[in-house]
C-alpha cells in the first residue's frame, strides 16, 4: 500500500552541497531522512532508468536503504540496483551509474567521519555521470526539501539485502548485486594485473592495506589477496563494522596509527602500505618509514602515468584543487599538457573529465582519481601505485626520489585549527581578504610576497563562477600560504593553513617538511594573527 505522509520537519542541507552529513541523530528524527529522499526523487528525473543504492556500512546503513526502497517504489522508480548487505564504496556507486546507465545513485555514507549512533551519518545523490550532483542541482533540491509537505512510502515487508538476486517490491524491481565484482573486472581493465601478479608471486615484496574497517574490506581483500595474489593477512581491519571499530576511518597518520606503527620507523617493516576511509574514495600511500603526500602521489601518478595500461598514450591534462601543492603544475608543464587548478571539492573536476579535458585529478586531502569513474577513488590510487613499483622494480621512496631529482620537490603541510567560533573564523579571513591586495613586492625575513589574491574561479566547461575559495599569498621563489575555512565541518569552523615551498631539484630534498616549513609556518600566524585571534599557539591536526 502505498501512503502519503505529512512532515513538516525539514532537513536543513547547506545550499550548494551535495548531500547532507549530520550526527546520527538527526537522522533518526521522524520524517527527516525521508524529506531528504522526496526532495531528490521529485528534482531527479529517473524515468525508467535504473536507481543505484549503497553505503559503506555504517550505523544506520540498512535501515536507510529500507526507507529509501519503500520511498522509491511508491515514487514510481521502476528498476533499483543496491549493494548486497547494503555495501557499495562511492567509487563503485560511481562505475554502476555509468555502466548501468542509471539515472542517479544514493550513497550512504559521512565518508571518513566516525559512525555509530553517537556519532555521524550521511547521504548524497550522484547524478547520471556518476558524480556529486552539482550545484544547480542541489540548490533544487534544497528548495524542494523546504516546500514540501508530504512523501509517498510504500507500506511492506523489508527487503532481504543479503543475498544476490532479484526481487519485488510493489512494481518495483530490486536488483541485489555483488558489491566488488563489476568495480574489481574494471580495474583489472585499467591496471597490468599480470604485472602486479608477478610482484607478489616474487616473494620479496610485502604489502598492507588498512581498510580501517570501512568499506574497502570487501573490495581489498577480493582484489588484492584473492585477484592478484598478495599474502592472506595483507589487509587490516577488513570487515566493515557499524561504528568502524570506534574510529574515525580517516586514512592518515593520526587515525590511521595501526598502519603508521607498522610502516614508519620500523626497518622491517612492510614495503608498501596504504588506507582508504570510510566510502573508499580517500587513500595514503606509505613506503617503508616514508609517507607520501597526496599532492607528491599526484604528480607522481601523472608523471608516470605512461607505464599504465589505462594511459598508453599518456594523460591530456591534470586538475588539481587550489590548495594542492605545485608538484604536478611541474609534471603538466614538462608534458606540455594543461593543469586545472579548482577550488576544493571534487565536483569541479567533473566537468573537465566529462569534456576530457582530464585524465588524473587529485586534491591535498588524500584524494585522487581519473576518467574511469566521476569520484576520488582509493582503491585506484593503490593499484595505480602497485602498478608503478611492479613496473619498475623501485621502491615508493625510490620512485619519489627520483620525481624530486627530476622536477625539484614542493614541501607541503596543513594545519587545521578545529572549532574556532564562526565569527572569530570570519574576522581572520575578513582581515586577510583586506590585506592581500597590498602584499605585493613585500619581503618577509628570506621570502618575498609576489602576489596575494581570494581564489575565484571560472569553470571552462559551464563558465560558472565560484568566488571567496581561499586566500593566496604566493612568494617569488614559488612557495605558498593558503588559508580557507572548511566546508564539512561540524563544529564551529575549521582553519585550514596550507603550507608549500618549492625546492629546485639541484637543492636540499631531504630535510624533513616540518624544518622545511619551519619559516612559512610561523610567518602564517604572523600574517593572519592567528594567536591573537583564536588563542590558539598550535594547530589541532597537523597531516
Ligand atoms: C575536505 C577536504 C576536501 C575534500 C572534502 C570532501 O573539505 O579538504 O579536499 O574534497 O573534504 O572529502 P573541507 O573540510 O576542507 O571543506
Ligand atoms: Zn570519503
Amino acid at each position: 500500500m502505498r501512503r502519503t505522509i505529512n512532515t513538516t520537519s525539514f532537513p536543513d542541507q547547506k545550499p550548494g552541497t551535495s548531500g547532507l552529513r549530520k550526527k546520527t541523530r538527526v537522522f533518526l528524527q521522524p520524517h527527516y531522512l525521508q524529506n531528504f529522499i522526496q526532495a531528490v526523487l521529485n528534482v531527479a528525473a529517473i524515468g525508467d532508468r535504473p536507481l543505484v543504492i549503497g553505503g559503506d556500512g555504517r550505523y544506520y546503513n540498512r535501515e536507510a536503504i529500507q526507507i529509501i526502497l519503500k520511498m522509491a517504489a511508491a515514487n514510481g522508480v521502476r528498476h533499483v540496483i543496491a549493494g548486497q548487505a547494503g555495501l557499495l564504496s562511492t567509487p563503485a556507486v560511481s562505475h554502476l551509474i555509468r555502466m548501468r546507465r542509471a539515472g542517479g545513485g544514493f550513497v550512504l555514507s559521512a565518508s571518513h567521519n566516525p559512525g555509530g549512533l553517537e556519532a555521524d551519518f550521511g547521504i548524497k545523490f550522484n547524478v547520471e555521470n556518476g558524480g556529486p550532483a552539482p550545484a544547480g542541482f542541489t540548490d533544487q533540491v534544497y528548495a524542494e526539501s523546504r516546500r514540501i509537505a508530504e512523501y509517498h512510502i510504500l507500506e511492506a515487508e523489508d527487503v532481504d539485502l543479503e543475498t544476490p538476486g532479484t526481487r519485488r517490491l510493489g512494481d518495483m524491481r530490486i536488483e541485489i548485486v555483488d558489491p566488488v565484482a563489476a568495480y574489481a573486472d574494471l580495474m583489472e581493465r585499467l591496471f597490468d594485473f599480470e604485472r602486479i601478479r608477478g610482484l607478489f608471486a616474487g616473494g620479496n615484496f610485502s604489502f598492507r592495506f588498512d581498510a580501517m574497517h570501512a568499506v574497502t574490506g570487501p573490495y581489498a581483500h577480493e582484489i588484492f589477496e584473492r585477484r592478484l595474489g598478495a599474502a592472506p593477512g595483507a589487509v587490516m581491519n577488513g570487515v566493515p563494522l557499524p561504528d568502524f571499530g570506534g574510529e574515525h576511518p580517516d586514512p592518515n597518520l593520526v587515525h590511521a596509527w595501526r598502519l603508521r606503527e607498522l610502516m614508519l620507523s620500523n626497518p622491517a617493516g612492510p614495503d608498501f602500505g596504504a588506507a582508504s576511509d570510510g566510502d573508499g574514495d580517500r587513500n595514503m600511500i606509505l613506503g617503508r618509514d616514508f609517507f607520501i603526500t597526496p599532492s607528491d602521489s599526484l604528480a607522481v601518478l601523472a608523471a608516470n602515468a605512461h607505464l599504465i595500461p589505462a594511459y598508453p598514450d599518456g594523460i591530456v591534462g591534470i586538475a588539481r584543487s587550489m590548495p594542492t601543492s605545485c608538484a604536478a603544475d611541474r609534471v603538466a608543464a614538462s608534458l606540455g599538457i594543461p593543469c586545472f587548478e579548482t577550488p576544493t571539492g571534487w565536483k569541479f573536476f567533473g566537468n573537465l573529465l566529462d569534456a576530457g579535458l582530464i585524465s588524473l585529478c587529485g586534491e591535498e586531502s588524500f584524494g585522487a582519481g581519473s576518467d574511469h569513474v566521476r569520484e576520488k577513488d582509493g582503491i585506484w590510487a593503490v593499484l595505480f601505485w602497485l602498478n608503478l613499483i611492479a613496473a619498475t622494480g623501485r621502491s615508493p621512496a625510490e620512485i619519489v626520489g627520483a620525481h624530486w631529482r627530476r622536477f625539484g620537490r614542493n614541501y607541503y603541510t596543513r594545519h587545521d585549527y578545529e572549532a574556532i567560533e564562526t565569527q572569530v573564523a570570519g574576522t581572520l579571513m575578513a582581515r586577510l581578504r583586506e590585506m592581500t591586495g597590498g602584499l605585493g613586492g613585500r619581503r618577509f625575513d628570506n621570502y618575498i610576497c609576489a602576489s596575494g589574491d581570494d581564489f575565484s574561479y571560472t569553470d571552462p566547461v559551464d563558465g560558472s563562477r565560484s568566488e571567496q575559495q581561499g586566500i593566496r599569498i604566493l612568494f617569488s621563489d614559488g612557495s605558498r600560504i593558503v588559508y580557507r575555512l572548511s566546508g564539512t565541518g561540524t563544529e564551529g569552523a575549521t582553519l585550514r593553513v596550507y603550507l608549500e615551498r618549492y625546492e629546485p631539484a639541484a637543492g636540499d630534498l631531504e630535510l624533513t617538511s616540518a624544518a622545511a616549513l619551519a619559516e612559512l609556518s610561523r610567518l602564517a600566524g604572523e600574517l593572519a594573527n592567528i594567536p591573537e585571534l583564536t588563542g590558539r599557539t598550535a594547530p589541532d591536526v597537523i597531516t
